[in-house]
């Protein structure tokens, strides 16, 4: 079967490709390298030593991907393409509401003109806002965004349930996604963020590698047993694999599948600061400082639906995806 990757070069967009290559699916990426860099897909290709299309376009314009979809005759699509710094969400809305929400309507204006049997959607936790009651189920309530970023996957998720209704032909999965981290355990591929990290991770690797002098931990006077945040982190391989696996369980159904992709574990900030420096044997210059706007005290999954729906769950730990991350981070200083 032919998926289309939108964003297909990007975190967990590339971690995906290798999953659909290892379950025998034909992966066409569609990624114009806003967010990217084409050394990822060459990696992409040492990693299972197997080639596949991709197509340097922004899958946002109609004309172009509708140009794809004809030569190709996709069965399925992922549509990862999209922006996720919240921060940089709240200082440029509008970059936001047209990556996010112009370019999904974009490509469903496409997939609405070809027999697609599944469309996957890439969303985030953050539709939850500052939940009031933890671990968070899918019935938990949508509360208001708290960033430009936040109501585009809220709003991303509205276009697709009011898709379903009109085209019934394609299964559509909404994967609400907790802190995807870590790398490939190859070393090959990880995540590249382009300019200061917004995330945890990205920042404690390339502070333990020099290129950021110290990691400041913000705020330690919540609510939470040592003081600071708690996120549940998923490792991206494993966040890879529920892509797949709702592609494949891609059954008719009038309502789109939603469900939370987490591993149901909490970790905080100092939690992941103290299993990094355990597992990679370095220490971590950092130092506590004031909240950051915005931040829930703690935000973990409660993953029992996808476990029954798609019978998924994470193989990785938080201390997997700390070391893989630190390799991937010492792999790219040697680029
Ligand atoms: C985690 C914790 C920070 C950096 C965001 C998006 C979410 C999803 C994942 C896309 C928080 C603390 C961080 C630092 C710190 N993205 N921290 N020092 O905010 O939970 O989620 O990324 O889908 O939608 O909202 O992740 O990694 O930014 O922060 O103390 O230098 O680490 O305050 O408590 P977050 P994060």
């Amino acid at each position: 079967m032919k998926i289309i990757v939108t964003g297909g070069a990007g975190f967990i967009g590339s971690h995906t490709v290798v999953d659909l290559l290892e379950n025998g699916f034909e992966p066409i990426i569609v990624d114009d390298f806003r967010n990217s860099k084409p050394f990822i897909l060459d990696n992409i290709k040492k990693i299972l030593n197997r080639d596949f299309k991709s197509y340097d376009i922004d899958c946002g314009d109609v004309d172009r991907l509708r140009v794809v979809f004809e030569k190709e005759k996709p069965d399925g699509i992922i549509h990862f393409a999209a922006d996720k710094a919240v921060n940089e969400s709240v200082i440029d809305p509008l970059k936001y509401y047209h990556n996010n929400i112009t370019t999904l309507v974009n490509v469903l204006k496409v997939v609405a003109l070809f027999p697609i049997k599944s469309f996957v959607f890439s969303s985030s936790c953050t539709v939850y806002g500052v939940p009031k009651k933890v671990p968070v189920s899918e019935k938990s309530p949508i509360q208001p965004a708290f960033s430009p970023y936040g109501f585009t996957k809220q709003v991303g998720e509205q276009i697709l349930k009011d898709f379903a209704q009109s085209n019934p032909k394609t299964a559509i999965s909404l994967l609400r996604y907790f802190n995807p981290i870590g790398a490939h355990p190859s070393g090959l591929i990880g995540e590249l963020p382009l300019g200061v990290p917004n995330n945890l991770i990205p920042f404690i690797t390339q502070t333990a590698i020099g290129i950021r002098k110290s990691l400041t931990v913000n705020g330690d006077d919540y609510e939470t047993p040592d003081g600071t945040c708690i996120r549940d982190y998923i490792h991206v391989v494993d966040l890879a694999s529920a892509h797949v696996l709702a592609l494949k369980n891609s059954k008719k159904q009038k309502e789109p599948l939603v469900v939370n992709i987490g591993t149901g574990k909490g970790s905080s900030v100092l939690e992941v600061i103290n299993s990094f420096e355990k597992v990679n044997g370095v220490k971590l210059n950092y130092s506590v400082g004031p909240r950051r706007g915005g931040d829930a005290p703690s935000v973990y999954a409660d993953n029992s639906l996808v476990k029954k729906m798609l019978g998924w769950e994470n193989k990785f730990n938080l201390d997997d995806a700390l070391k893989h991350a630190w390799q991937w981070e010492k792999n790219l200083a040697e680029q």
